[in-house]
Protein backbone atom coordinates (compact mmCIF):
# COMPACT_ATOMS: atom_id res chain seq x y z
CA UNK A 1 0.00 0.00 0.00
CA UNK A 2 1.05 3.38 -0.74
CA UNK A 3 1.32 6.52 1.86
CA UNK A 4 -0.30 9.70 0.10
CA UNK A 5 0.89 12.59 2.19
CA UNK A 6 -1.09 15.45 1.51
CA UNK A 7 -0.21 19.14 1.42
CA UNK A 8 -2.98 20.79 0.64
CA UNK A 9 -3.23 20.63 -2.76
CA UNK A 10 -6.85 20.52 -4.31
CA UNK A 11 -5.73 17.71 -6.62
CA UNK A 12 -4.49 15.12 -3.89
CA UNK A 13 -7.44 13.28 -4.09
CA UNK A 14 -7.04 12.75 -7.65
CA UNK A 15 -3.22 11.54 -6.95
CA UNK A 16 -5.35 8.82 -4.71
CA UNK A 17 -8.06 8.38 -7.40
CA UNK A 18 -5.23 7.51 -9.82
CA UNK A 19 -3.67 4.63 -7.53
CA UNK A 20 -6.71 2.77 -6.66
CA UNK A 21 -6.97 2.97 -10.79
CA UNK A 22 -3.67 1.30 -10.53
CA UNK A 23 -5.01 -1.18 -8.60
CA UNK A 24 -2.93 -0.23 -5.42
CA UNK A 25 -4.76 0.48 -1.86
CA UNK A 26 -3.59 4.11 -0.53
CA UNK A 27 -4.17 6.08 2.41
CA UNK A 28 -4.02 10.04 2.19
CA UNK A 29 -2.56 11.41 5.54
CA UNK A 30 -2.05 14.73 6.17
CA UNK A 31 1.56 16.02 6.01
CA UNK A 32 1.50 16.96 10.35
CA UNK A 33 -0.12 13.26 11.35
CA UNK A 34 3.07 11.65 10.35
CA UNK A 35 5.45 10.32 12.93
CA UNK A 36 8.25 7.70 12.59
CA UNK A 37 5.91 6.29 14.96
CA UNK A 38 2.81 5.99 12.11
CA UNK A 39 5.33 5.41 9.74
CA UNK A 40 6.31 2.34 11.07
CA UNK A 41 2.47 1.47 11.63
CA UNK A 42 1.35 2.13 8.62
CA UNK A 43 4.38 0.46 6.33
CA UNK A 44 3.59 1.97 3.42
CA UNK A 45 5.39 0.40 -0.10
CA UNK A 46 6.22 3.47 -1.11
CA UNK A 47 5.13 7.05 -0.08
CA UNK A 48 3.97 10.10 -2.28
CA UNK A 49 4.21 13.62 -1.26
CA UNK A 50 1.19 16.18 -2.73
CA UNK A 51 1.25 19.20 -3.74
CA UNK A 52 -0.21 22.38 -1.89
CA UNK A 53 -0.64 25.99 -1.56
CA UNK A 54 2.55 26.95 0.14
CA UNK A 55 5.82 28.23 -0.40
CA UNK A 56 9.01 26.31 0.90
CA UNK A 57 11.05 29.48 0.82
CA UNK A 58 9.43 30.54 3.89
CA UNK A 59 10.43 29.14 7.35
CA UNK A 60 7.15 27.88 8.93
CA UNK A 61 5.70 26.10 6.33
CA UNK A 62 5.03 22.74 6.19
CA UNK A 63 7.95 20.01 5.62
CA UNK A 64 7.35 16.26 5.19
CA UNK A 65 9.10 14.36 8.40
CA UNK A 66 12.19 13.31 8.16
CA UNK A 67 11.19 10.11 8.92
CA UNK A 68 10.17 9.78 5.41
CA UNK A 69 13.47 9.65 3.59
CA UNK A 70 15.47 6.96 5.98
CA UNK A 71 12.48 4.88 5.69
CA UNK A 72 14.01 2.77 2.84
CA UNK A 73 10.77 2.96 0.47
CA UNK A 74 10.48 4.61 -2.82
CA UNK A 75 9.31 8.42 -2.90
CA UNK A 76 7.47 10.49 -5.07
CA UNK A 77 7.37 14.06 -4.78
CA UNK A 78 4.80 16.01 -7.05
CA UNK A 79 4.79 20.01 -7.50
CA UNK A 80 5.28 21.25 -3.45
CA UNK A 81 6.36 17.91 -2.64
CA UNK A 82 9.19 18.16 -5.02
CA UNK A 83 10.21 21.15 -3.61
CA UNK A 84 10.00 20.70 0.19
CA UNK A 85 11.87 16.92 -0.34
CA UNK A 86 14.61 18.88 -2.58
CA UNK A 87 15.14 21.56 0.36
CA UNK A 88 15.09 18.87 2.77
CA UNK A 89 17.75 16.54 1.10
CA UNK A 90 20.23 19.45 0.04
CA UNK A 91 19.00 21.17 -3.15
CA UNK A 92 17.76 24.51 -3.14
CA UNK A 93 13.99 26.23 -4.17
CA UNK A 94 13.97 29.60 -5.14
CA UNK A 95 10.89 31.79 -6.05
CA UNK A 96 10.83 32.99 -9.89
CA UNK A 97 9.21 35.52 -11.81
CA UNK A 98 8.48 32.88 -14.40
CA UNK A 99 5.25 31.30 -13.35
CA UNK A 100 3.74 28.64 -14.94
CA UNK A 101 0.26 27.55 -14.47
CA UNK A 102 -1.87 25.09 -17.40
CA UNK A 103 -0.48 23.99 -20.32
CA UNK A 104 3.11 23.13 -20.33
CA UNK A 105 5.90 21.52 -22.20
CA UNK A 106 8.94 19.17 -20.41
CA UNK A 107 12.11 18.51 -22.33
CA UNK A 108 12.71 14.66 -21.99
CA UNK A 109 16.45 14.43 -21.51
CA UNK A 110 17.09 11.36 -20.18
CA UNK A 111 15.17 8.24 -20.51
CA UNK A 112 13.75 7.39 -15.92
CA UNK A 113 11.90 4.56 -14.36
CA UNK A 114 8.53 6.92 -14.03
CA UNK A 115 8.85 7.33 -18.24
CA UNK A 116 8.99 3.57 -18.80
CA UNK A 117 6.87 3.02 -21.99
CA UNK A 118 5.31 6.22 -22.60
CA UNK A 119 8.64 9.13 -22.53
CA UNK A 120 11.97 8.86 -24.19
CA UNK A 121 14.77 10.37 -24.01
CA UNK A 122 14.28 13.85 -26.66
CA UNK A 123 10.61 13.81 -26.22
CA UNK A 124 9.05 16.62 -25.48
CA UNK A 125 5.58 16.00 -23.76
CA UNK A 126 2.42 18.28 -22.55
CA UNK A 127 1.84 18.19 -19.11
CA UNK A 128 0.14 20.33 -16.22
CA UNK A 129 1.92 22.47 -14.11
CA UNK A 130 1.14 25.05 -11.41
CA UNK A 131 3.55 26.74 -9.31
CA UNK A 132 5.55 29.98 -8.85
CA UNK A 133 8.74 28.69 -6.99
CA UNK A 134 11.20 26.00 -8.67
CA UNK A 135 13.84 23.59 -8.39
CA UNK A 136 17.17 25.48 -9.10
CA UNK A 137 19.50 22.79 -7.19
CA UNK A 138 19.80 19.46 -7.32
CA UNK A 139 20.14 17.50 -4.06
CA UNK A 140 23.08 14.81 -4.15
CA UNK A 141 22.63 11.74 -5.37
CA UNK A 142 20.30 13.07 -8.17
CA UNK A 143 19.64 13.84 -12.24
CA UNK A 144 17.52 15.98 -13.91
CA UNK A 145 15.37 13.62 -16.38
CA UNK A 146 12.98 16.64 -17.36
CA UNK A 147 12.98 20.27 -18.13
CA UNK A 148 10.75 23.08 -18.63
CA UNK A 149 10.69 26.48 -19.62
CA UNK A 150 9.75 27.77 -15.67
CA UNK A 151 11.41 24.66 -14.49
CA UNK A 152 14.58 23.58 -15.24
CA UNK A 153 14.47 20.66 -12.98
CA UNK A 154 10.69 19.50 -14.25
CA UNK A 155 11.34 16.12 -13.67
CA UNK A 156 14.25 14.41 -11.90
CA UNK A 157 15.83 11.46 -10.02
CA UNK A 158 17.83 9.39 -7.61
CA UNK A 159 17.58 5.89 -9.01
CA UNK A 160 19.56 4.66 -5.88
CA UNK A 161 17.14 5.88 -2.86
CA UNK A 162 14.49 5.31 -5.59
CA UNK A 163 13.54 9.14 -5.06
CA UNK A 164 12.13 11.06 -7.81
CA UNK A 165 10.10 13.98 -8.22
CA UNK A 166 8.11 16.32 -10.46
CA UNK A 167 7.05 19.80 -10.53
CA UNK A 168 3.92 19.00 -12.62
CA UNK A 169 1.07 17.50 -12.07
CA UNK A 170 0.74 13.59 -13.45
CA UNK A 171 -2.23 13.59 -10.81
CA UNK A 172 -4.51 15.42 -13.20
CA UNK A 173 -5.96 14.70 -17.12
CA UNK A 174 -4.74 17.24 -18.49
CA UNK A 175 -1.26 15.60 -18.11
CA UNK A 176 -2.28 13.38 -20.87
CA UNK A 177 0.21 10.28 -19.51
CA UNK A 178 0.11 11.35 -16.12
CA UNK A 179 -1.80 8.23 -14.96
CA UNK A 180 1.02 5.94 -16.72
CA UNK A 181 4.04 8.07 -14.65
CA UNK A 182 1.86 7.21 -11.43
CA UNK A 183 1.43 3.35 -12.49
CA UNK A 184 5.13 2.91 -13.21
CA UNK A 185 5.78 4.62 -9.62
CA UNK A 186 3.17 1.92 -7.89
CA UNK A 187 4.09 -1.06 -10.06
CA UNK A 188 7.46 -1.08 -11.62
CA UNK A 189 9.73 1.28 -8.76
CA UNK A 190 7.49 0.20 -5.88
CA UNK A 191 6.78 -2.93 -6.83
CA UNK A 192 2.99 -3.30 -6.18
CA UNK A 193 1.24 -6.40 -7.90
CA UNK A 194 -2.25 -4.32 -8.32
CA UNK A 195 -4.68 -6.90 -7.29
CA UNK A 196 -6.40 -4.50 -5.08
CA UNK A 197 -9.94 -3.55 -5.92
CA UNK A 198 -13.20 -1.84 -4.94
CA UNK A 199 -14.18 -5.06 -2.98
CA UNK A 200 -11.05 -3.97 -0.88
CA UNK A 201 -12.47 -0.36 -0.62
CA UNK A 202 -15.97 -1.73 0.67
CA UNK A 203 -14.04 -3.78 3.22
CA UNK A 204 -12.32 -1.19 4.38
CA UNK A 205 -15.10 1.34 4.47
CA UNK A 206 -16.93 -1.14 6.42
CA UNK A 207 -14.60 -0.90 9.29
CA UNK A 208 -14.02 3.09 8.95
CA UNK A 209 -17.98 3.01 9.65
CA UNK A 210 -18.09 0.29 12.46
CA UNK A 211 -15.53 2.36 13.88
CA UNK A 212 -17.23 5.86 13.60
CA UNK A 213 -20.42 4.97 14.61
CA UNK A 214 -19.99 2.39 17.04
CA UNK A 215 -22.72 1.74 18.53
CA UNK A 216 -24.53 4.38 17.63
CA UNK A 217 -27.96 4.68 15.62
CA UNK A 218 -27.86 6.35 11.74
CA UNK A 219 -30.93 7.99 10.05
CA UNK A 220 -29.82 8.13 6.31
CA UNK A 221 -32.11 10.23 3.48
CA UNK A 222 -33.03 7.58 0.12
CA UNK A 223 -34.18 9.48 -2.56
CA UNK A 224 -33.07 6.40 -5.15
CA UNK A 225 -30.18 8.20 -6.74
CA UNK A 226 -27.08 6.38 -7.04
CA UNK A 227 -25.15 8.39 -3.92
CA UNK A 228 -27.88 7.99 -1.64
CA UNK A 229 -28.53 4.53 -2.62
CA UNK A 230 -25.07 3.12 -2.43
CA UNK A 231 -24.69 4.97 1.20
CA UNK A 232 -27.32 2.71 2.09
CA UNK A 233 -26.79 -0.67 1.12
CA UNK A 234 -22.88 0.16 2.58
CA UNK A 235 -24.46 1.15 6.26
CA UNK A 236 -26.76 -1.74 6.25
CA UNK A 237 -24.28 -4.16 5.54
CA UNK A 238 -22.13 -2.06 7.92
CA UNK A 239 -24.32 -1.68 10.99
CA UNK A 240 -27.15 -3.63 10.16
CA UNK A 241 -30.22 -2.76 12.30
CA UNK A 242 -28.48 0.53 13.72
CA UNK A 243 -29.79 2.22 10.46
CA UNK A 244 -32.86 4.12 9.48
CA UNK A 245 -33.64 4.92 6.03
CA UNK A 246 -35.85 7.75 5.27
CA UNK A 247 -37.09 8.28 1.90
CA UNK A 248 -39.44 11.52 1.62
CA UNK A 249 -41.31 10.85 -1.33
CA UNK A 250 -42.20 14.05 -2.51
CA UNK A 251 -44.10 12.53 -5.79
CA UNK A 252 -42.35 14.25 -8.25
CA UNK A 253 -40.68 11.21 -8.90
CA UNK A 254 -40.37 9.87 -11.93
CA UNK A 255 -42.68 6.54 -13.18
CA UNK A 256 -42.25 3.70 -10.80
CA UNK A 257 -39.45 4.97 -9.21
CA UNK A 258 -40.17 5.37 -5.62
CA UNK A 259 -41.96 1.46 -5.92
CA UNK A 260 -38.55 0.52 -6.77
CA UNK A 261 -36.82 2.14 -4.04
CA UNK A 262 -39.48 0.49 -2.00
CA UNK A 263 -38.77 -2.57 -3.40
CA UNK A 264 -35.42 -2.53 -3.44
CA UNK A 265 -34.18 -1.75 0.13
CA UNK A 266 -37.09 -2.57 2.02
CA UNK A 267 -37.93 -6.07 0.46
CA UNK A 268 -34.49 -6.99 -1.20
CA UNK A 269 -32.30 -5.82 1.33
CA UNK A 270 -34.52 -5.91 4.41
CA UNK A 271 -33.14 -2.21 5.90
CA UNK A 272 -35.75 -0.30 7.95
CA UNK A 273 -36.95 2.05 6.01
CA UNK A 274 -39.39 4.91 6.41
CA UNK A 275 -41.31 5.25 3.17
CA UNK A 276 -43.50 8.84 3.82
CA UNK A 277 -45.66 10.10 1.07
CA UNK A 278 -45.90 13.52 1.29
CA UNK A 279 -46.90 14.84 -2.51
CA UNK A 280 -50.16 16.34 -0.64
CA UNK A 281 -48.10 18.42 1.11
CA UNK A 282 -45.82 19.28 -1.59
CA UNK A 283 -48.24 19.68 -4.09
CA UNK A 284 -50.10 22.14 -1.72
CA UNK A 285 -46.98 24.34 -1.11
CA UNK A 286 -45.99 24.30 -4.68
CA UNK A 287 -49.80 25.36 -5.66
CA UNK A 288 -49.58 28.15 -7.97
CA UNK A 289 -45.66 28.68 -7.92
CA UNK A 290 -44.12 28.74 -11.31
CA UNK A 291 -40.92 30.81 -10.25
CA UNK A 292 -37.87 28.41 -10.54
CA UNK A 293 -36.08 29.39 -7.59
CA UNK A 294 -38.83 29.97 -5.31
CA UNK A 295 -40.28 26.17 -6.33
CA UNK A 296 -36.34 24.66 -5.80
CA UNK A 297 -36.77 26.81 -2.26
CA UNK A 298 -40.01 25.35 -1.23
CA UNK A 299 -39.18 21.73 -2.48
CA UNK A 300 -36.00 22.34 -0.25
CA UNK A 301 -37.70 23.73 3.03
CA UNK A 302 -40.71 20.83 2.91
CA UNK A 303 -38.13 18.60 2.84
CA UNK A 304 -36.29 19.33 5.78
CA UNK A 305 -39.38 19.88 7.65
CA UNK A 306 -40.61 16.24 6.54
CA UNK A 307 -37.01 14.30 7.01
CA UNK A 308 -36.89 15.93 11.02
CA UNK A 309 -40.80 15.27 11.44
CA UNK A 310 -40.05 11.46 10.34
CA UNK A 311 -36.42 11.38 12.26
CA UNK A 312 -38.17 12.48 15.35
CA UNK A 313 -40.62 9.87 14.91
CA UNK A 314 -38.14 6.85 14.90
CA UNK A 315 -36.62 8.40 18.08
CA UNK A 316 -33.75 10.27 16.57
CA UNK A 317 -30.43 9.49 15.86
CA UNK A 318 -26.59 10.10 16.47
CA UNK A 319 -25.60 10.48 12.65
CA UNK A 320 -26.64 11.90 9.60
CA UNK A 321 -25.03 9.82 6.69
CA UNK A 322 -25.03 10.92 3.49
CA UNK A 323 -24.14 10.92 -0.01
CA UNK A 324 -21.10 13.43 -0.23
CA UNK A 325 -18.88 12.64 -3.27
CA UNK A 326 -15.76 14.15 -3.96
CA UNK A 327 -16.89 16.49 -6.62
CA UNK A 328 -19.12 17.80 -3.78
CA UNK A 329 -16.30 17.86 -1.04
CA UNK A 330 -14.15 20.54 -3.96
CA UNK A 331 -17.04 22.39 -5.06
CA UNK A 332 -17.83 23.50 -1.65
CA UNK A 333 -14.06 24.65 -1.42
CA UNK A 334 -13.56 28.03 -2.84
CA UNK A 335 -10.91 28.39 -5.41
CA UNK A 336 -10.99 32.23 -5.78
CA UNK A 337 -11.92 32.77 -2.38
CA UNK A 338 -14.31 35.54 -4.69
CA UNK A 339 -18.06 35.47 -4.62
CA UNK A 340 -19.49 33.17 -7.25
CA UNK A 341 -22.89 34.04 -8.82
CA UNK A 342 -25.34 31.32 -8.17
CA UNK A 343 -27.35 30.12 -11.46
CA UNK A 344 -29.46 27.91 -9.65
CA UNK A 345 -29.43 27.10 -5.99
CA UNK A 346 -29.18 22.81 -6.10
CA UNK A 347 -31.23 21.43 -3.72
CA UNK A 348 -29.13 18.52 -1.04
CA UNK A 349 -29.80 18.46 2.98
CA UNK A 350 -27.07 20.43 3.51
CA UNK A 351 -28.83 22.30 6.10
CA UNK A 352 -30.09 19.33 8.37
CA UNK A 353 -27.16 18.18 10.66
CA UNK A 354 -27.00 21.72 12.29
CA UNK A 355 -30.39 21.49 12.59
CA UNK A 356 -30.72 18.25 14.34
CA UNK A 357 -27.65 18.22 15.81
CA UNK A 358 -26.26 15.45 14.21
CA UNK A 359 -22.72 14.40 13.43
CA UNK A 360 -21.94 13.09 9.65
CA UNK A 361 -20.97 10.23 8.24
CA UNK A 362 -20.15 10.26 4.84
CA UNK A 363 -18.25 6.83 3.29
CA UNK A 364 -18.28 8.26 -0.17
CA UNK A 365 -16.16 11.41 0.84
CA UNK A 366 -12.85 9.88 -1.61
CA UNK A 367 -15.36 8.84 -4.20
CA UNK A 368 -15.92 9.79 -8.04
CA UNK A 369 -19.54 8.59 -9.56
CA UNK A 370 -17.45 5.97 -11.98
CA UNK A 371 -15.89 4.51 -8.45
CA UNK A 372 -19.90 5.05 -6.38
CA UNK A 373 -21.07 3.01 -9.01
CA UNK A 374 -18.67 0.06 -9.32
CA UNK A 375 -18.93 0.04 -5.07
CA UNK A 376 -22.51 -0.50 -5.98
CA UNK A 377 -22.26 -3.04 -7.82
CA UNK A 378 -20.13 -4.68 -5.68
CA UNK A 379 -22.66 -4.23 -2.34
CA UNK A 380 -25.02 -6.01 -5.00
CA UNK A 381 -27.36 -3.06 -5.80
CA UNK A 382 -29.40 -3.95 -9.58
CA UNK A 383 -27.46 -2.35 -12.59
CA UNK A 384 -30.38 0.07 -13.57
CA UNK A 385 -30.02 1.86 -10.01
CA UNK A 386 -26.10 2.02 -10.14
CA UNK A 387 -26.05 3.30 -13.88
CA UNK A 388 -28.90 5.63 -13.48
CA UNK A 389 -28.71 9.17 -15.21
CA UNK A 390 -28.66 11.57 -12.16
CA UNK A 391 -31.81 13.59 -11.06
CA UNK A 392 -31.84 16.77 -9.73
CA UNK A 393 -33.55 17.09 -6.22
CA UNK A 394 -36.94 19.11 -6.87
CA UNK A 395 -37.64 16.36 -9.48
CA UNK A 396 -40.04 16.75 -11.96
CA UNK A 397 -40.78 19.90 -10.60
CA UNK A 398 -38.58 21.61 -12.99
CA UNK A 399 -39.64 19.76 -16.12
CA UNK A 400 -42.99 21.60 -16.08
CA UNK A 401 -41.61 24.83 -16.65
CA UNK A 402 -43.53 28.40 -16.64
CA UNK A 403 -47.01 26.69 -15.16
CA UNK A 404 -47.96 25.26 -12.19
CA UNK A 405 -47.12 21.59 -10.89
CA UNK A 406 -50.27 19.89 -10.91
CA UNK A 407 -50.72 16.24 -10.61
CA UNK A 408 -52.08 15.99 -14.07
CA UNK A 409 -49.09 17.36 -15.53
CA UNK A 410 -47.14 15.68 -13.95
CA UNK A 411 -48.64 12.25 -15.01
CA UNK A 412 -48.27 13.23 -18.44
CA UNK A 413 -44.96 14.29 -18.21
CA UNK A 414 -44.16 10.53 -16.45
CA UNK A 415 -45.68 9.11 -19.14
CA UNK A 416 -43.77 11.01 -21.82
CA UNK A 417 -40.31 10.81 -19.94
CA UNK A 418 -40.94 6.97 -19.81
CA UNK A 419 -41.15 6.45 -23.55
CA UNK A 420 -38.18 8.02 -24.21
CA UNK A 421 -36.08 6.48 -21.64
CA UNK A 422 -37.63 3.27 -22.80
CA UNK A 423 -36.79 4.05 -26.88
CA UNK A 424 -32.91 5.33 -25.48
CA UNK A 425 -32.55 1.97 -23.41
CA UNK A 426 -33.88 -0.57 -26.11
CA UNK A 427 -31.29 1.49 -28.56
CA UNK A 428 -28.78 0.62 -26.46
CA UNK A 429 -27.78 4.54 -26.16
CA UNK A 430 -28.73 5.08 -22.50
CA UNK A 431 -25.16 4.18 -21.37
CA UNK A 432 -23.70 7.03 -23.57
CA UNK A 433 -26.15 9.44 -22.24
CA UNK A 434 -25.78 11.73 -19.20
CA UNK A 435 -28.64 13.16 -19.02
CA UNK A 436 -31.91 12.60 -20.70
CA UNK A 437 -35.57 13.63 -19.97
CA UNK A 438 -38.59 15.05 -21.37
CA UNK A 439 -39.55 18.41 -20.27
CA UNK A 440 -43.56 19.22 -20.65
CA UNK A 441 -43.82 22.52 -21.99
CA UNK A 442 -45.74 25.73 -21.23
CA UNK A 443 -47.55 26.11 -24.55
CA UNK A 444 -50.14 23.80 -26.33
CA UNK A 445 -50.31 23.52 -30.19
CA UNK A 446 -53.00 23.07 -32.57
CA UNK A 447 -52.62 19.80 -34.33
CA UNK A 448 -54.65 16.84 -36.09
CA UNK A 449 -55.33 13.29 -35.11
CA UNK A 450 -57.23 11.53 -37.50
CA UNK A 451 -60.17 13.56 -38.48
CA UNK A 452 -60.47 15.78 -35.57
CA UNK A 453 -58.57 18.67 -34.43
CA UNK A 454 -56.75 18.74 -31.20
CA UNK A 455 -55.09 21.30 -29.13
CA UNK A 456 -52.17 19.72 -26.52
CA UNK A 457 -49.45 20.71 -25.03
CA UNK A 458 -45.68 20.50 -26.80
CA UNK A 459 -42.94 18.82 -25.14
CA UNK A 460 -39.23 18.77 -25.44
CA UNK A 461 -36.83 16.08 -25.08
CA UNK A 462 -34.05 17.16 -23.99
CA UNK A 463 -30.12 14.35 -23.74
CA UNK A 464 -26.76 15.71 -22.95
CA UNK A 465 -23.47 13.94 -22.81
CA UNK A 466 -20.96 15.40 -19.89
CA UNK A 467 -18.30 13.81 -18.05
CA UNK A 468 -19.51 16.23 -14.76
CA UNK A 469 -22.75 18.12 -15.30
CA UNK A 470 -20.75 21.35 -15.48
CA UNK A 471 -20.59 21.16 -19.39
CA UNK A 472 -22.41 19.38 -21.81
CA UNK A 473 -23.14 18.71 -25.42
CA UNK A 474 -26.52 17.81 -27.01
CA UNK A 475 -26.72 14.23 -28.12
CA UNK A 476 -26.68 13.89 -32.26
CA UNK A 477 -29.62 11.45 -32.37
CA UNK A 478 -30.16 9.92 -35.52
CA UNK A 479 -33.30 11.10 -37.31
CA UNK A 480 -35.32 8.00 -37.50
CA UNK A 481 -34.56 7.69 -33.43
CA UNK A 482 -35.85 11.18 -32.69
CA UNK A 483 -38.73 10.32 -35.48
CA UNK A 484 -39.64 7.02 -33.37
CA UNK A 485 -39.75 8.47 -29.99
CA UNK A 486 -41.98 11.49 -31.36
CA UNK A 487 -44.41 9.17 -32.79
CA UNK A 488 -44.75 6.73 -29.50
CA UNK A 489 -45.23 10.03 -27.33
CA UNK A 490 -47.87 11.28 -29.89
CA UNK A 491 -49.63 7.95 -29.90
CA UNK A 492 -49.47 6.86 -26.40
CA UNK A 493 -49.13 9.88 -23.76
CA UNK A 494 -53.13 11.21 -24.00
CA UNK A 495 -52.03 15.43 -24.14
CA UNK A 496 -48.78 16.13 -26.00
CA UNK A 497 -49.33 16.31 -29.48
CA UNK A 498 -45.99 18.09 -30.78
CA UNK A 499 -42.64 16.67 -30.26
CA UNK A 500 -39.09 18.70 -30.27
CA UNK A 501 -35.80 18.04 -29.84
CA UNK A 502 -33.09 20.69 -27.76
CA UNK A 503 -30.32 21.03 -29.04
CA UNK A 504 -28.72 23.61 -27.34
CA UNK A 505 -25.34 23.02 -25.38
CA UNK A 506 -24.15 24.28 -21.91
CA UNK A 507 -22.86 26.31 -21.87
CA UNK A 508 -24.98 28.68 -22.92
CA UNK A 509 -27.79 26.30 -21.97
CA UNK A 510 -27.83 24.63 -18.76
CA UNK A 511 -28.82 21.10 -18.88
CA UNK A 512 -32.35 21.54 -17.20
CA UNK A 513 -35.03 23.71 -18.69
CA UNK A 514 -35.05 25.72 -15.25
P1 LIG B 1 -27.93 22.40 -14.81
O1 LIG B 1 -29.36 22.44 -15.16
O2 LIG B 1 -27.54 23.42 -13.77
O3 LIG B 1 -27.71 21.00 -14.14
O4 LIG B 1 -27.04 22.44 -16.02
C1 LIG B 1 -26.49 20.40 -13.82
C2 LIG B 1 -26.78 19.11 -13.10
O5 LIG B 1 -27.41 19.38 -11.85
C3 LIG B 1 -28.72 18.83 -11.80
N1 LIG B 1 -29.58 19.80 -11.13
C4 LIG B 1 -29.94 19.73 -9.86
N2 LIG B 1 -29.64 18.80 -8.92
N3 LIG B 1 -30.92 20.01 -7.36
C5 LIG B 1 -30.15 18.95 -7.68
O6 LIG B 1 -29.95 18.11 -6.80
C6 LIG B 1 -31.26 20.99 -8.24
O7 LIG B 1 -31.94 21.94 -7.91
C7 LIG B 1 -30.72 20.82 -9.56
N4 LIG B 1 -30.82 21.57 -10.68
C8 LIG B 1 -30.11 20.92 -11.64
C9 LIG B 1 -29.11 18.58 -13.23
O8 LIG B 1 -30.07 17.54 -13.34
C10 LIG B 1 -27.76 18.23 -13.85
O9 LIG B 1 -27.41 16.88 -13.56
Amino acid sequence: RILIVDFGSQVTQLIARRVRESGVYSEIHPFNKVTAESLKAFAPKAIILSGGPASVTEATTPRAHEAIFTLGVPVLGICYGQQTMCAQLGGKVEGSDHREFGRAFVDIVDDCALFHGVWAKGGREQVWMSHGDRVTQLPPGFRAVGTSEGAPFAAIADDARRFYAVQFHPEVVHTPHGAQLLHNFTHRVAGCSGDWTMRAFKDHAIETVRRQVGSGRVICGLSGGVDSSVVAALLHEAIGSQLTCVFVDHGLMRANEADQVVTVFRDRFNIKLVHKDASDLFLGKLAGKTDPEEKRKIIGATFIDVFEEEARKVGGADFLAQGTLYPDVIESVSFTGGPSVTIKSHHNVGGLPDRMNMKLVEPLRELFKDEVRALGRELGLPDEMVGRHPFPGPGLAIRIPGQEITRERLEILRKADAVYLDEIRKAGLYDAIWQAFAVLLPVRTVGVMGDSRSYDYACALRAVTSTDGMTADFYPFPHDFLARVANRIINEVKGINRVTYDITSKPPGTIEWE
